[in-house]
């Protein structure tokens, strides 16, 4: 845990301050003067009780004549000041609560912007828990000084008004002032430096709590079938038991200070009550400068508190800053480069992989990251289709990432039309090579809208083409809405070989020169998905893509030009269908046992029979 010690803490909490003040300087300096405004007025009002008790009050008891004249004025003065306070109070509240709901608005974006930016690689060694919780509780925690901090500077304003007040009331009384306010400023750092660790620590667990309660609901399915819901209580409660701990220490320790806090300046007022009634004896004060100094003492307390917030904030806030900052400064070790393919071309691309290399990063960064591939080399030529085929495990998903960029090779290159990926710009990447990845993700919103995903140039014509193509168009059309039904968080509301054949759709229509399918059509009827993989050959329209399919189903298979036969990260064959499955004995294996596999679904029909409520548990990672 980066918190540190308590000193360290301080200083880059008031760093952390200074930055928000630096990025929204105008809203603070409304708050900041609307608190300034208070604390003088606090002061005066200190002052003008004073004045009310001593020519007004103390007279009417003497002589029993009350000084009309006297009290009007008094009462027309602290009328005045009640309400520019409000004013003050005012301007510091709206101050304090724009400055902190813009930062964490403003925080919130840059977070989430970074996270669509940072490569796959970064994605794969950060759980989804954790995103989620630095995009919420630890913006918010970072943030959450800013209410208190106009309050808190104000008071320090205040406060050296007051003691330049008492100095010239009187020297004793100053005295008492300059050992009081001190004490209660100490007093508040004291104890923001005992909460520090105890806050940090509550934060920590903050996200680990929900992290777990992430990760169970999330794989819901698994743990209901394997009767693991016992455990994973367990798991979650013994850590729910930590952050309750955690939680209670910071209770108890505000428990101690926050009594300590408010009695310190009671002590104060006894002690000017003391010092004050010996001086008044010696005629070296009046009654107005005893009442107004006593009374001074007394409002002081409360705002002093501010003091005390913001101090108590910072661990929570440098804690959740780190976290925050870790996602602003992650490196995006993936730029683009600014090369673009000719945009006007409709002709199908070349992709070559040239003696690939890959590791996936280790889970922890002294560790070696696991060789996946090596000396991969093979060519998709323009126009052709080239099926990739392999055990689990050999390493096709990996390729079909690097294939479209979503990691870069260790060593090695890939190219699109002779270009090397990684001199292409983001657009010209994305407009020329699409991936339909094996687990298909649907958005929240209608069909329409998860095809087109709002790309330019793609009306419901496209739409249409897209869906036939996909040989969606039947479902689609038998829908309710049609195009304009919702389709349910995740696609719920569609079985499995649907969400595959939408998702294809949804890449088709972008019109990529390269169409990479990792075992895209796994759910979808064996038959369908040949006559999809046909059409995509030689579409209607004449446009064919360069087609890089994973695939295990021998009709699809038998489609390719060229098979390319993987197994643990290497290439191990190339050739058709035809002359692999006699030279290759590991291959003919492979798609024999598949074959068997298919046969036994078959007869069960789990082809797109899947009912919806089963499909949308289904695990996807
Ligand atoms: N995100 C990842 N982090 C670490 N290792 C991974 C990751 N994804 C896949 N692997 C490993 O890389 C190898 C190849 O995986 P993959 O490309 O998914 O194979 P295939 O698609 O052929 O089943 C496997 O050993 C797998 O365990
Ligand atoms: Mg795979």
């Amino acid at each position: 845990m980066a918190s540190g010690t308590s000193r360290d803490v301080l200083g880059r909490g008031l760093r952390v301050l200074g930055r928000a003040i630096r990025e929204q300087p105008r809203i603070f300096a409304v708050a900041v003067s609307g608190s300034v405004l208070f604390g003088l007025l606090v002061i005066a009002s200190a002052y003008v009780v004073g004045g009310v008790v001593g020519d007004v009050v103390v007279p009417a008891v003497e002589r029993g004549e009350v000084a009309r004249g006297a009290l009007a004025l008094a009462a027309t003065a602290l009328f005045g000041i009640s309400v520019l306070r409000v004013v003050g109070i005012f301007g510091r509240r709206l101050g304090a609560g724009y400055m902190q709901y813009r930062l964490q608005a403003a925080y919130r974006r840059r977070v989430t912007r970074r996270y669509l930016e940072l490569p796959l690689a970064w994605h794969h060694r950060n759980s989804t828990g954790t995103l989620l919780s630095n995009a919420n509780s630890d913006v918010e925690a970072a943030w959450y000084p800013i209410a208190p901090l106009p309050f808190a500077v104000g008071t320090l304003v205040m406060l050296v008004g007051a003691v330049a007040s008492l100095f010239f009331t009187d020297w004793a009384l100053a005295l008492v002032g300059l050992a009081v306010f001190p004490a209660l400023f100490a007093l508040n750092v004291v104890y923001s430096r005992r909460m520090a660790p105890r806050q940090a620590r509550a934060q920590r667990l903050r996200a680990e709590v929900s992290g777990i309660a992430h990760e169970s609901f999330d794989g819901a399915l698994v743990v209901k079938t394997m009767g693991r819901e016992a455990q994973e209580t367990a798991r979650f409660a013994s850590r729910a038991g930590e952050l309750r701990d955690a939680l209670i220490s910071v209770g108890r320790l505000r428990g101690v200070f926050d009594p300590m806090l408010e009695t310190l300046p009671s002590l104060g007022t006894l002690a000017v009550l003391v010092v004050g009634a010996l001086r008044l004896r010696e005629g070296a004060i009046t009654v107005t400068e005893l009442v107004s100094v006593a009374f001074l003492f007394t409002v002081l307390a409360f705002p002093v508190r501010a003091i005390g917030w913001v101090l108590a904030e910072l661990p929570r806030s440098v804690a959740g800053w780190d976290r925050v900052r870790r996602v602003l400064d992650a490196t995006g070790e993936m730029p683009y480069g600014t090369t673009t393919l000719d945009p006007a071309t409709r002709e199908p691309a070349t992709l070559a992989f040239d003696d690939v290399h890959f590791a996936y990063e280790p889970a922890e960064a002294h560790l070696p990251g696991a060789q996946v591939l090596g000396e991969v080399t093979f060519t998709v030529p323009a126009g052709k289709t080239v099926a990739l085929v392999g055990p689990t495990g050999a390493g096709k998903s990996t390729i079909a990432s690097l294939a479209v960029r979503l990691v870069d090779p260790g060593a090695g290159r890939i190219t699109l039309d002779g270009v090397d990926v990684r001199e292409l710009t983001a657009a010209s990447l994305a407009a020329t090579a699409a991936l339909v990845a094996q687990v298909p993700f649907v958005f929240d919103d209608t069909v329409r809208a998860n095809i087109a995903l709002d790309r330019a140039g793609i009306g419901d014509d496209e739409v249409w083409a897209a869906l036939r193509l996909a040989e969606a168009d039947g479902f689609v059309a038998a829908l309710p809405d049609g195009l304009d039904t919702m389709v349910g968080e995740r696609g719920t509301s569609l079985s499995g070989g649907q969400r595959q054949r939408l998702t294809l759709a949804r890449a088709l229509a972008g019109r990529p020169r390269l169409l990479v399918l990792d075992d895209a059509t796994s759910a979808v009827d064996p038959r369908v998905e040949a006559a999809i993989l046909a059409g995509l050959r030689a579409p209607a329209d004449g446009a064919p893509a360069s087609i890089l399919v994973v695939a295990y189903r021998r009709a699809t298979i038998a489609l390719a030009d060229e098979v390319i036969y993987v197994e643990q990260g290497r290439v191990v064959a190339r050739g058709t269908h035809t002359e692999l499955l006699s030279t290759v004995p590991g291959y003919a294996d492979l798609v024999t046992a598949y074959e068997q596999a298919e046969q036994e679904r078959e007869q069960n029909r789990t082809y797109d029979e899947v009912t919806p409520l089963t499909s949308g548990l289904e695990v996807d990672r």
